[in-house]
């Protein structure tokens, strides 16, 4: 028998981004609005503790009639679509094995239905992915970042409908096609999960035209449909690109039981099921039992079409990716203080534990913990594909910019990876969330940061957009040079 002592020769190091979040241009070259497009900037007297993404139908109707004055900060992003290159550059600076990004749906398809694609749009990522090659960094592509053309949702309510399975698949179709010689990693669907937390963000689906049903009973309609097109679209890519591998994307919420009550046990593990059966259904290709009860005592009715399940059955994810930025703690005694819980209702306090500035709860061991529970379950190949700590920084009157607090997150997380690693968890790679600084998923805020690369922009769009070095570079840097060997 052979000891592992690190991580694989091969191991893809890199960071992850997605096209909302950079690029900009929001409607140049033909592209159309994405949901995305409709978030805007909330400060931080507005927020609660877990914020809020989703928006109303009449919200959209008002932004497009012009009624508003919100400022839409991912219309802007950070400029990657005219900066690839700086950027890219930077990014082989830092010895990228791998670069994660999306490609925007509405750039391709702009109202995500038409007959013909967008050609400019297709050729701007044919561009990213040939600066990529040049370095021999290898792309890895979510094909649907909570980016859903906006036409989508205003026809059809998003992925409720089940006909958006089949513009998707065209979409999917067409970038295997085109991108063929570029690009053997995607994922189909960002943080699939977290369309039970907010149907806009993660399916474009607007909870308020279905006043008579649940938002769960929506989400878990508009996940099915989702599941399907994956599947679908996992066994095209298979079919198109030589050697493709297709993974699912979980966003992991490990969840700790506070006591050592039963019922606390009881119900950490519940939302542990809850959380990993989008990963179930994705690598097993089958609905596990304990949902039937769930939703059964929730009034949920999941609709499928004759052939759905053997086409879950048929095509399962080759590996697993997933992001995990903190853990979560649940209780059935009132008595605990709340904290953020990344989109969790009722977490609380982790007395162990530290948080971030938005109140996140720092858990190096929770991602030794979440590797380990997914090796066990599927045994399939594992991708970590988001993991950062936002945070604010300062830039000092040289210029300079000192984040030993970032560096200091990564490494813990990292040293415990490699402790799941010598465990036996087969691991591909790392991406770090937000390589580059980019516009923050659930406030839209430039403030909270995650990376090595600082982009001079603040959160109300003002800025040069120059991009320089923090300290965390050159760390992340000999991190990747030394295979992980030197935190
Ligand atoms: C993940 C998303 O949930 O977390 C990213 O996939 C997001 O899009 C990241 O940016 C960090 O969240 P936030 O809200 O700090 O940007």
């Amino acid at each position: 028998t052979k000891t592992i002592t690190g991580f694989k020769p091969d191991f893809l190091w890199g960071g992850a981004t997605a096209a909302n979040q950079v690029e900009g241009a929001y409607d140049l070259d033909g592209k159309g609005l994405s949901t995305a497009d409709m978030v805007p900037y909330i400060p931080k007297e507005k927020r609660g503790l877990n914020v809020k993404m989703d928006v109303t139908s009449q919200y959209i109707e008002d932004v497009l009639a012009g009624k508003i004055d919100d400022r839409f900060p991912k219309r802007d992003g950070i400029d990657f679509y005219h900066r690839y290159k700086e950027d890219i550059a930077l990014f082989a600076e830092l010895g990228f094995k791998v670069f994660r990004l999306s490609i925007n749906w509405a750039r391709i398809f702009p109202n995500g239905n038409d007959a013909e694609p967008n050609e400019a749009g297709l050729q701007f990522y044919e561009n990213v992915f040939k600066e990529l090659k040049k370095y021999d960094i290898e792309p890895l592509v979510t094909l649907s970042h909570y980016e859903t053309p906006l036409e989508l949702t205003r026809k059809f309510n998003g992925w409720y409908s089940r006909e958006v399975i089949d513009f998707y698949v065209r979409y999917a179709e067409t970038v295997f096609t085109r991108y063929k010689d570029y690009v053997k990693y995607w994922l189909t669907f960002n943080e699939i999960n977290v369309i039970t937390h907010s149907p806009y963000t993660g399916g474009g689906v607007l909870i308020d035209r279905l006043p008579e049903k649940t938002s769960d009973q929506i989400a878990y309609q508009a996940a099915h449909h989702q599941f399907v097109a994956s599947a679908l679209v996992t066994k095209l890519a298979h079919e198109i690109i030589p050697g493709a591998q297709v993974g699912c994307m979980l966003a992991r919420m490990q969840t700790y039981p506070v006591t050592n009550h039963p019922d606390d046990v009881l119900k950490a593990q519940r939302m542990n099921d809850l959380n990993l059966f989008f990963t179930d259904v994705h690598a097993k290709g089958e609905y596990p039992s304990f949902m039937n009860r769930y939703f059964a005592e929730n009034g949920i009715e999941v609709i499928k079409e004759r052939g759905d399940d053997e086409i879950l059955k048929q095509y399962p994810v080759d590996f697993i990716s997933f992001s995990y930025y903190m853990s979560i703690s649940v209780t059935t005694h009132g008595e605990f203080e709340a904290t953020a819980g990344n989109l969790v209702e009722g977490a609380v306090k982790n007395q162990y534990l530290e948080s971030s500035d938005w109140g996140w709860q720092i858990d190096p061991k929770g991602l030794r913990v979440a590797l380990q529970d997914f090796q066990t379950r599927y045994g399939k190949p594992l991708f970590v594909v988001e993991n950062g700590l936002g945070a604010y920084d300062t830039v000092e009157e040289d210029g300079s910019i000192h984040d030993p607090y970032r560096i200091d997150y990564l490494r813990q997380h990292i040293e415990q990876m490699k402790e799941a690693v010598k465990d036996g968890v087969d691991l591909m790679g790392y991406t770090a969330w937000g390589p580059i600084d980019l516009v923050s998923m659930s406030t839209s805020e430039m403030s909270k940061r995650y990376g090595f690369i600082y982009v001079d922009q603040d959160d109300d769009g003002n800025g040069t957009l120059n991009r320089s070095k923090k300290d965390s570079f050159a760390w992340y840097q000999q991190v990747i040079e030394t295979n992980g060997e030197e935190l």
